[in-house]
């Protein structure tokens, strides 16, 4: 008897280092949130920006769009030249958090990180709420451990200088920052395919 399983509908999350200089990027961003008001979306306390100007951070946008066309040449084996459609920073101080969301009509949701000093909060990626569909994994048995097939979120740990790729529909909340000394800061981008000439 020839038995097969099937791992079926993966998402792929990309992880890589970009090699900016992290320490004119962070002065950049908080000279930025000096001069300008902010808005309140899922961000709870803390300080997020409005959709900033292309003109703000040209080689991040750069790096970023190289970076999310080389997460769909790994997906679907083509060349497709993925571009920001908008961008914006979040400062996150001492217990501020962000309300789990995702990015409608985004095609993948890019988060890049600045500063991530210890405790300041990790990103929560949600797997399909039908797991819960098995029950709540602590009252199962001793065989049921959490793994791909039954964990209802995966903890990220940023690092600076590090950009995350996941896909747009991907539910994602940020743990409060519990480091009272130093804040955490990201910049997030909404990404599309443009349509072919
Ligand atoms: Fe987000």
């Amino acid at each position: 008897m020839n038995t097969k399983f099937l791992d079926i509908f993966p998402i792929k999350v990309m992880n890589k280092e970009l090699g900016m200089d992290i320490p004119q990027l962070e002065k950049q961003c908080l000279d930025y949130m000096r001069n300008n008001i902010g808005r309140i979306v899922t961000n709870r306390g803390g300080y997020q920006t409005n959709e900033l100007p292309k003109e703000e951070f040209p080689e991040l946008i750069e790096k970023v769009e190289q970076t999310c066309s080389e997460y769909m040449k790994e997906i679907f084996k083509a060349d497709v030249n993925i571009k920001v459609s908008n961008y914006w920073m979040n400062v996150n101080n001492y217990r501020d958090y962000n309300l789990k969301h995702n990015h409608p009509e985004t095609l993948l949701t890019v988060v890049y990180y600045i500063k991530t000093p210890v405790d300041s909060g990790d990103l929560v990626l949600a797997n399909n709420p039908m797991v819960h569909w098995w029950g709540h994994p602590y009252t199962r048995e001793s065989w049921w451990s959490l793994g791909w097939y039954n964990s209802p979120e995966l903890f990220f740990q940023p690092r600076e200088d590090t950009i995350l790729i996941f896909p747009g529909w991907v539910d994602h909340h940020v743990e409060p920052n519990l480091n009272s000394d130093e804040h955490r800061i990201s910049i997030a981008f909404n990404t599309y395919a443009p349509t072919p000439q």
